[in-house]
């Protein structure tokens, strides 16, 4: 004989929700099954009213009574089944005294900021394996860092810095002269007033996104490019477009297509030693493409955060330079070229968009820290800065050299790629399309991190970013013998 569960009688239950109270409906009703349960008035494999029953007698709607049933199921407390209906299942005094934790997952699908790339959430936390060879890691290694120097800083500053408090909304103003004093070889000629300090250039491309673009707009950029890696400004509803690039940098014909296409409303650029394809854009390329943007009023965002990191011989001047328009947005930082983790960098531009950064950057932070930037100072300051680059390009010309040598031992039958003249990476062209994600994983099964140029342009399958900056000599060469193995197993699998 089939066991038909006893059913709670609807017409016994004398209670009633009240309508006036602030304790919404639902939850009221949630709380007097709940209290039925614990006292045991209702047990273990009694029937609930149906959710029509329930409302009907409750005087509410049918769901006002789902949503209570479905808290209780979440709980573990009822259960509905096709046969039987609505069943008490469980009575324990743990999950009855039990609150349910708020729905964070509902939460964190609200919040307007997309996730990371997943491809980038998995480097991050291989990155922070010590077995692992980091082939893409876009910092310097971690015996390159100044320690000498910072010691003396640190020395300097327990005696000469005697305060610590909020600073100005542009930041420390010895730090903002530094950097004018800084800038002004290159043909950067501006007063502190039209600098902000920011924490990382990643901090200025938030605070521009937040403050001086609208949703919908279209942002210019290489056509393989650092912020295509980044979801900042798809989560601000900014669409990037990429421009074709050659060995000069942005092709002036296409972003002068573009232009008329998408009639965007900024152009990105990193004309020194692009992340990731390492181009340095030729003097003249920087004047034709200021000369056009200045035409259409298109402002510039320039990001020179690998100046410093030249190789050979220094890079032309910045686009800003020449900029009498004020067109440009001039970003810089140290991260790439003394510290990434003292996170300081400056934007400097037209007074009254600085104005507003500043005023946005407050809002964010209330300014960068203060050890940080008094730590830049007085590197700048001392000439420290220009001390330790010129020794770190020694090093890093050593790596860069080191590392062609084995690409062109390992890698002439199965890729290309262009020496570059500066910063931290070499962009590979692979013979044959690929599945980058099954490449990755591969690598990183053999203890192998790259970074897939599919993260810098959706539309490449051929492309990986080579770092030689991290890595030691010998792992950049087991690591590249590694790598051209797993592309020929790859090959050899289509
Ligand atoms: C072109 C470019 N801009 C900015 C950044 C971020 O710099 P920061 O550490 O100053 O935020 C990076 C880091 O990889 C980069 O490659």
């Amino acid at each position: 004989m089939r066991n038909i569960a006893a059913k709670v009688n609807i017409a016994q239950i004398n209670w009633k929700p009240d309508k006036q109270s602030i304790v919404p409906m639902h939850k009221q009703i949630y709380d007097f099954i709940k209290s039925k349960i614990a006292s045991g008035d209702w047990s273990i494999g009694n029937r609930l009213p149906t959710q029509v029953e329930m409302a009907n007698a409750f005087k509410v709607n049918r769901s006002t009574v789902l949503e209570a049933y479905d808290e209780l199921k979440t709980e573990g407390l009822i259960e509905s089944k096709k046969s039987s209906g609505t069943i008490i299942v469980n009575n324990t005094w743990s999950v009855l005294a039990s609150k349910t934790p708020p729905n964070w997952d509902k939460y964190i699908e609200s919040g307007y900021q997309k996730p990371n790339l997943n491809v980038i959430k998995i480097i991050n936390e291989l990155n922070m394996d010590s077995k692992m060879i980091r082939l893409g890691a876009g910092e310097l290694s971690p015996e390159m860092y100044p320690v000498q120097y910072m010691k003396s800083i640190y020395d300097h500053m327990l005696t000469d810095v005697h305060y610590m408090g909020y600073e100005e909304a542009k930041g420390l103003l010895p730090l903002r002269e530094e950097v004018c004093k800084y800038l002004k070889p290159m043909g950067i000629d501006v007063n502190p007033n039209k600098v902000l300090i920011v924490s990382g250039v990643l901090q200025a491309l938030h605070l521009i996104s937040m403050g001086i673009l609208r949703r919908g707009s279209t942002i210019l950029t290489e056509q393989a490019t650092y912020i295509q890696s980044l979801t900042l400004f798809e989560s601000h509803g900014i669409h990037l477009t990429g421009v074709a690039m050659d060995g000069e940098g942005l092709v002036v014909d296409d972003l002068l297509r573009k232009v008329s296409m998408k009639k965007p409303e900024l152009l990105y650029t990193i004309p020194s030693f692009q992340n990731p394809t390492g181009i340095l854009m030729s003097d003249k390329r920087r004047s034709a493409i200021l000369k056009l943007c200045e035409k259409e009023r298109l402002p510039i965002l320039e990001d020179d955060t690998y100046r410093e990191l030249w190789l050979d011989e220094a890079p032309a001047a910045p686009i800003k330079a020449g900029d009498q328009d004020e067109t440009v947005l001039y970003m810089g930082s140290i991260s790439k070229s003394l510290s990434a983790g003292m996170r300081v960098g400056w934007i400097v531009g037209a007074e009254r968009v600085i104005d507003r950064l500043a005023d946005i950057k407050m809002q964010t932070d209330y300014g960068s820290s203060s050890i940080s930037q008094w730590m830049c100072y007085e590197f700048l300051a001392k000439g420290y800065y220009q001390s330790f680059i010129q020794s770190l390009r020694g090093e890093l010309k050593i790596k860069r050299d080191f590392t062609l040598k084995i690409l062109e031992h390992y890698f002439s039958d199965i890729a290309t790629w262009q020496k570059p003249a500066g910063g931290f990476y070499i962009w590979l062209t692979l013979n044959k399309e690929f599945q980058m994600y099954r490449l990755f994983e591969s690598c990183y099964r053999q203890g192998v991190v790259i970074n897939p140029g599919n993260i810098y342009d959706i539309t490449s399958n051929k492309n990986i970013r080579i770092s030689f900056s991290y890595a030691s000599l010998e792992d950049i060469e087991q690591g590249l013998i590694i790598l051209a193995r797993m592309i020929k197993l790859n090959l050899n699998k289509h």
